[in-house]
């Protein structure tokens, strides 16, 4: 009898978890195609524009030629035959006829171990000057770089390395002066089995970290795949895309910053990268709608497509959310898994992690 008890809890509990899978993996979903206005790819990007920061000037730096220790064997292959490589690029909103410029790094940073993935960009307001941090999955380990950009060169010059145990396998970074941030930490696992093991059994080991230019702290623990982070334009506040919990976190800074958790916004859906739209501050974010279509594409881009959309979610005020506006959908077509949005001037740049880059006028809002 008190076998019977336990084997039947069991099977409970296993048919509970394979529902909720099936339903986060979104087998019941489709998804329509719409613009915001015409829509068309910036030639030279076909291998991934994972995450972009625009600047005031409408200055964007995007990383491209994202691959991670946790990518199938089938992509890693796949990025060797291809010949992708992590880039900087630089696309201009004032002049986006021009498309997208690589930018050149300074010699002393080893390019060929270089694969980027989230970014950030300040600039100082007194002197002008670009500070970027980039996450970069080396061979050995993830850490986050810094950069400088010359604009006269139109290169970058490598600054240092951020190395710490505390980097485990990072994915976006969010910097809060020249030399602090935080950063997300998307799983505990590093190779792709485990990887794997922890995704499907959905265990929060993500979490936020800090880095006040001394010590890293984590500020934020038990997430299931934190993705995308971002501060709020007065810097009191840090969003950041909860992940398989299908929803933004809205955080405050504490004096020491630890982060309080003030809203949890649910958007039925995995969001990736975070940006704000500079006229309205409200939070743009790029989402994966159909996850089990996007985990096949991560795993063999040359066999699978996955959709794509663009949410606007309207802010009150920087800590409280209450409005989404789905700004353009794709069924796969025309942008596959899209990771991130930028809006400057009503005009819209939508990245990929391994795919195109695109670029459409705004014309709904
Ligand atoms: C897809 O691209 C084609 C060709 O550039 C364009 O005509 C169409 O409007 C696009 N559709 C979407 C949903 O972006
Ligand atoms: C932002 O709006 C929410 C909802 O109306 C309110 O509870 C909160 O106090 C506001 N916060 C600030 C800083 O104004």
């Amino acid at each position: 009898m008190y076998i019977k008890i336990v084997c039947i809890s069991f099977m409970l509990i296993f048919l509970q978890h394979m529902a909720r899978l099936i339903y986060l993996m979104g087998y019941h979903k489709s998804v329509y195609n719409h613009t915001p206005g015409p829509c068309h790819q910036i030639p030279g990007v076909e291998h991934g524009s994972e995450d972009m920061e625009t600047l005031p000037d409408g200055t964007t730096f995007i990383t491209a030629g994202l691959v991670w220790s946790v990518s199938s064997s089938h992509f890693k292959q796949l990025y060797k035959d291809q010949g992708r490589k992590g880039r900087i690029l630089l696309f201009n909103f004032n002049t986006p006829e021009k498309g997208v410029t690589e930018l050149a790094i300074s010699e002393d940073f080893d390019q060929s171990t270089f694969h980027p993935h989230g970014i950030s960009v300040i600039q100082n307001e007194d002197t002008g000057k670009i500070t970027l941090f980039v996450v970069n999955h080396c061979p050995e380990e993830d850490r986050i770089e810094k950069f400088e950009f010359n604009k006269e060169k139109m290169m970058l010059e490598h600054k240092m390395s951020y190395i710490d145990e505390a980097i485990n396998l990072a994915n976006d970074v969010a910097a809060t002066s020249e030399n602090s941030f935080y950063f997300t930490n998307y799983c505990y696992f590093r190779s792709p089995l485990s990887f794997l093991f922890e995704v499907y059994l959905l265990f929060p080991w993500g979490s936020v970290v800090y880095f006040d230019g001394t010590n890293y702290a984590e500020v934020a623990d038990s997430m299931i795949m934190p993705n995308g982070i971002y501060l709020s334009r007065d810097r009191k506040y840090v969003y950041v895309a909860a992940g398989l919990a299908d929803s933004i976190n809205i955080f405050e800074r504490e004096a020491n910053n630890n982060l309080e958790l003030v809203q949890d916004f649910f958007l039925h859906a995995s969001a990736d990268n975070i940006l704000i739209e500079p006229k309205t501050g409200n939070l743009l974010t790029a989402i994966h709608p159909i996850l089990h279509e996007t985990a096949a594409h991560l795993e063999a881009p040359d066999l699978h497509r996955a959709p794509t959309k663009v949410l606007m979610i309207h802010m009150k005020n920087s800590s409280y959310a209450n409005d989404i506006t789905e700004l353009y959908s794709d069924e796969g077509n025309n942008i596959s898994a899209g990771s991130v949005a930028s809006i400057y001037d009503n005009k819209m740049l939508i990245g990929s992690v391994q795919d195109k880059l695109l670029y459409c006028e705004v014309r709904t809002l």
